[in-house]
């Protein structure tokens, strides 16, 4: 039947290794709408719009064709044709995305693309920053994962190569800057299961969370 989880959270929280096994385990599709975002602040550096040029920002976003794929086995990203998969993990987008993220118009197209992409899945497990308190606010389970900063930028920096100081140090910038934005701030929602997965491995986050999953 219809099951909706919303997993929000900071960088290196395990959101994206736990919403994709979780998705799997469940049967269900797997949203990442933080590679969406990604995408967005691609074809915005691509086309070289200033970051600080809303309207110029928000024209590239509203002609963007983004195409995500919903398969927790083999996520995809393309934009305008391209796949854009490694490029948009890329330091350059990185760097930039919160910025991006930030512009009130770029949200809403998103947003509304993710309504559409979960209606239609109907049994899917959406990641991102403001799924249960924005996107998703009927999800049958929002869950709310965190870790420390340290274990978040020692996680991440395996994944980039980069070192452990410069992750940690994007991390804290992009926590501050997703937190404190005017629009659809990364928050907690009232009713998330909080699961802080500094001590905890990936196996048994994945078994807490579907343990919760009665659908
Ligand atoms: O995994 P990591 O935290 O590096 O990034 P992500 O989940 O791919 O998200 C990248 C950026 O997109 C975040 O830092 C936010 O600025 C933005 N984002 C957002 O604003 N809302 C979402 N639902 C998902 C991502």
């Amino acid at each position: 039947g219809r099951c909706v989880v919303a997993v929000d959270g900071p960088s290196g929280s395990g959101k994206s290794t736990v919403s994709r096994r979780l998705a799997s385990a469940l049967g269900a599709q797997y949203l990442d709408t933080g590679a969406m975002y990604r995408a967005v602040t691609w074809a915005v550096l691509r086309y070289g719009v200033d970051l600080a040029d809303l309207e110029g920002i928000t024209k590239v976003a509203g002609e963007l064709d983004l195409a995500i794929g919903t398969d927790p086995v083999a996520p995809h990203v393309r934009a305008d044709g391209v796949d854009v998969d490694a490029d948009i993990r890329g330091p350059e987008v990185t760097a930039a995305v919160s910025a991006v993220a930030a512009v009130p118009a770029v949200r809403q197209l998103l947003v509304g693309q993710q309504r559409a992409l979960i209606e239609a899945a109907g049994r899917i497990v959406v990641e991102g920053r403001d799924i249960g308190a924005v996107v998703a606010p009927d999800a049958d389970l929002k869950v709310y994962l965190t870790a420390s900063a340290d274990a978040r930028a020692k996680r991440r920096s395996l994944e980039t190569a980069a070192s452990v100081d410069d992750t940690h140090a994007d991390l804290l910038r992009r926590d501050t800057l997703d937190s404190t934005r005017a629009a659809d701030p990364l928050q907690q929602a009232a009713d998330a299961v909080v699961l802080d997965t500094t001590a905890m491995g990936i196996d048994e986050a994945v078994a807490r969370l579907r343990a919760m999953v009665t659908a």
